[in-house]
């Protein structure tokens, strides 16, 4: 293959689980949102020397997955990250910086990339990172929409027009999926209760937002809470934003992602009442906030 001069560019975006976190893995369905202002960019460029593999990185590993896939072999290029994502706090960084090192590479090479190559490299590199992922993370920062998935089943979209808000609150200590879902696992039989629980709320969850019922959709968010805490994989910082934020006028709360830290969501009703909350998430510890519209 013949060296390139110019510079190859990938971007992605990040993502934010709603509802279905760790049920997933059980073949459970999840709804899961991309966050399209959040954006990873990554650029690989020509260098002196060639690569070095690391198995701990996620970007050096989706690199190196991509290189595998094109059949090329010690070049020499390094790479540049530029990213609004978060690491370790559940919004899909590691899946984010795996898509965007990936269509970098095959750009740089000018070769064409399919949505499935790009997909299974995605997951690839994802199985470095995470061990097991269930796939959410790749197929929803590779979508434009919401997602309704279930594992090795497939996808579908949601259409989600609510008019409302949703708050993601960074509690400032790293998630640590591969951890809690090790944990879930260790529960053995004693996790499927909750499970299953998990799984029947994603699906109220999504007939509360086909018929825009904000009530419901919040109430199921804080019983998903509670089940997630049932399966040791929130955090006392995150039980507590949670709490706040249900104290504090959000219509529901819950963690968001493989847990142990990272983030919460929360649900508002309209705009004014998701900044005020937001400052005062802020107020209460959060490290950073976003607000997404519904
Ligand atoms: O922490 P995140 O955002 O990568 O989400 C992990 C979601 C889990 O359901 C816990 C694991 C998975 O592979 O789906």
């Amino acid at each position: 293959m013949i060296k390139q001069s110019k510079i190859g560019v990938g971007k992605a975006h990040s993502k934010i689980i709603l509802m279905g976190e760790h049920a997933v893995v059980y073949g459970y369905p999840a709804i899961a949102l991309p966050l399209k202002n959040i954006e990873v960019t990554c650029r690989i460029k020509t260098a002196d020397k060639r690569l070095l593999f690391d198995a701990t990185d996620p970007l050096v590993t989706a690199i190196f997955a991509a290189l595998r896939y094109l059949g090329i072999k010690d070049e020499p290029i390094t790479y540049e990250i530029e990213s609004m994502v978060p690491e370790r706090r559940g919004m899909g960084s590691s899946a984010a910086v795996a898509i965007a090192a990936i269509r970098a590479v095959f750009d740089y090479f000018d070769q064409p990339l399919s949505m499935s190559v790009l997909e299974m490299l995605a997951n690839q590199a994802e199985i470095i990172a995470h061990t097991n992922p269930s796939g959410l993370d790749a197929k929803t920062c590779l979508s434009n929409h919401a997602i309704k998935f279930i594992r090795n089943v497939g996808f579908s979209q949601i259409k989600i027009d609510l008019g409302a808000y949703l708050i993601i609150a960074d509690t400032g200590i790293h998630g640590h999926t591969r951890e809690a879902v090790q944990a879930v696992e260790a529960l053995e039989e004693k996790a499927l209760i909750y499970l299953h629980r998990l799984g029947d709320l994603v699906e109220k969850a999504e007939a509360a937002i086909l018929s825009k019922d904000l009530m419901k959709l919040g109430s199921v968010m804080s019983e998903a809470h509670v089940n997630l805490k049932e399966l040791s994989v929130s955090s006392p910082e995150a039980d507590h934003l949670v709490s706040f934020a249900i104290d504090n006028g959000a219509l529901g709360a819950k963690m968001s992602g493989g847990g142990l830290g990272g983030c919460i969501i929360a649900l508002a009703e309209t705009k004014e009442r998701a900044k005020s909350l937001v400052q005062k998430l802020e107020e209460e510890g959060a490290i950073n906030t976003w607000i997404e519209s519904l």
